[in-house]
């Protein structure tokens, strides 16, 4: 069995160093410097240890735009990002509405056996909001699918989510909602407020996220199903979510929010700049800061990429035809450093908790998001909290290069990461 130690790390930034000693997939022993000859030694240099990042929301491309990822390169950006699981979204092409799609993308996932890679199945066949996706066969197929979503689209028909809700509630699933009324959002192009009407962008209003909140908090109250709101992105939703989430039948209701949106404002666009778009859109100071007061207190539960490559030609032109999305696997660590860390609204505990373990509890996963202690599965992530580093989105793993952060220093570093005890990135390159 192959020893991997990691010499003089801190798990969850706490304490004086220790040796972590990992034989096959498991943790067998932390403590001062166990004595070991092991196959390969990772210097920790009293960084922080962390549970491997856990992401509900990743596009991963393929079948489809290969040109723009890959389950190949997207697995490379979330290896070296600290993630040890992801969950590929199914907005493909053709959509991963049935088993057949989500088999692959499940299977491919393990032949590049960087990163767990789920596949979430659509809720709607063809992600058209109008028939619900044999979701059953898709949870029972080897891929055995749990989360579900229209993601890219809304399942804005009350009737259909409230099926969706009954049915995967009676196979302990989950509907990840791309909160939209699409109603409210023809046309848009912006957040809708002052930077939108003065730059002639037609808006996003905020209602259109918060109405379909409300909305589905009340039918997952009323049928028992899980609810998972994917990338929140107004303060109005958080302050739905936080009246939610304090009824004593709240049920099974979680939320994301993305790197993006705690960090980023609609101030950007006045470059016009199509990097900048994205769906839900970057909104005001006053929401960012109200989503990280929101992911600090619990009332949103997790952080989650939403990374969204595209290919260099769906965002090199005009902001109007340009596609929303986001790189995010790479930069995330660091973002969640910068607003949370070095703001003290969360310690290394708590990034855990948030880019770990509730992501991993959401979705269901046994083997992620556990403790740091003998006898558990070794998925983690090395960061280095000091290190500072610029963004350079042509260096990035992903193939589209559409990073918002690029030109940025940022602090917060990943410098190694294990998948079951195997080292699937270090210091910036990937192992395979
Ligand atoms: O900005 C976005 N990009 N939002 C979505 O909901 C979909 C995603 C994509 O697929 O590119
Ligand atoms: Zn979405």
């Amino acid at each position: 069995m192959t020893r991997v130690l990691l010499n003089g790390v801190r798990p969850y930034g706490e304490g004086e160093p220790v040796d972590v000693l990992i034989e096959g997939e498991t943790i067998v022993e932390i403590g001062a410097s166990p004595q070991a000859d092991a196959d390969e030694i990772v210097d920790g240099g009293g960084k922080v240890l962390l549970p491997g990042f856990v992401d509900l929301h990743t596009h991963l491309r393929e079948p489809g735009r290969e040109d723009a990822e890959t389950v190949e390169t997207g697995s490379m950006a979330a290896a070296l990002g600290g993630y040890t699981a992801v969950f590929a979204m199914a907005n493909t092409d053709p959509v991963a509405d049935n088993a057949v799609i989500t088999e692959h993308v499940w299977r491919r996932g393990r032949e590049v056996g960087l990163v767990d890679v789920h596949p979430v199945g659509a809720v709607t066949v063809g992600l058209g909001g109008e028939k619900l996706a044999e979701l059953g066969t898709m949870r029972h197929s080897a891929a055995e699918v749990r989360v579900f979503s229209d993601d890219g689209k809304c399942v804005h028909d009350p009737l259909i989510m409230r099926r969706a809700l009954e049915y995967t509630r009676s196979f302990g699933g989950l509907v990840a909602q791309h909160a939209e009324e699409p109603r409210l959002t023809a046309g848009a192009q912006a957040h809708e407020g002052d930077n939108a009407a003065r730059l002639g962008l037609a808006g996003w209003p905020a209602p259109a996220e918060e109405s379909i909140v409300a909305r589905d908090c009340l039918l997952a109250g009323h049928t028992g199903g899980s609810l998972h709101v994917c990338h929140v992105s107004t303060e109005g939703t958080a302050e739905i979510l936080r009246w939610w989430k304090s009824r004593e039948a709240a049920g099974q209701v979680s939320a994301e929010v993305t790197p993006h949106h705690l960090l980023l404002t609609d101030e950007r666009l006045s470059t016009y700049d199509p990097v900048n778009k994205v769906n839900p859109p970057l909104r005001t100071d006053a929401d960012a800061e109200a989503l990280r007061r929101a992911l600090a207190d619990g009332t949103v539960d997790c952080v989650a990429t939403d990374h969204a490559p595209h290919a260099a030609q769906d965002k090199d032109c005009e902001w109007s035809t340009a596609k929303p999305g986001m790189l995010g696997l790479q930069t995330a660590l660091a973002i969640v450093t910068r607003t949370m860390v070095r703001s003290g609204l969360l310690d290394w505990r708590g990034v855990a908790r948030v880019m770990s373990e509730r992501p991993a509890e959401i979705a269901g996963l046994t083997g992620q998001g556990r403790p740091i202690a003998e006898g558990e599965p070794a998925n983690l992530a090395l960061v280095d909290p000091e290190a500072e580093w610029t963004v350079r989105a042509a260096e990035l793993a992903s193939l589209g290069q559409n990073s918002p952060f690029e030109g940025m220093r940022l602090p917060g570093r990943v410098v190694a990461t294990l998948l079951r005890g195997q080292v699937t990135a270090h210091e910036g390159k990937v192992r395979r």
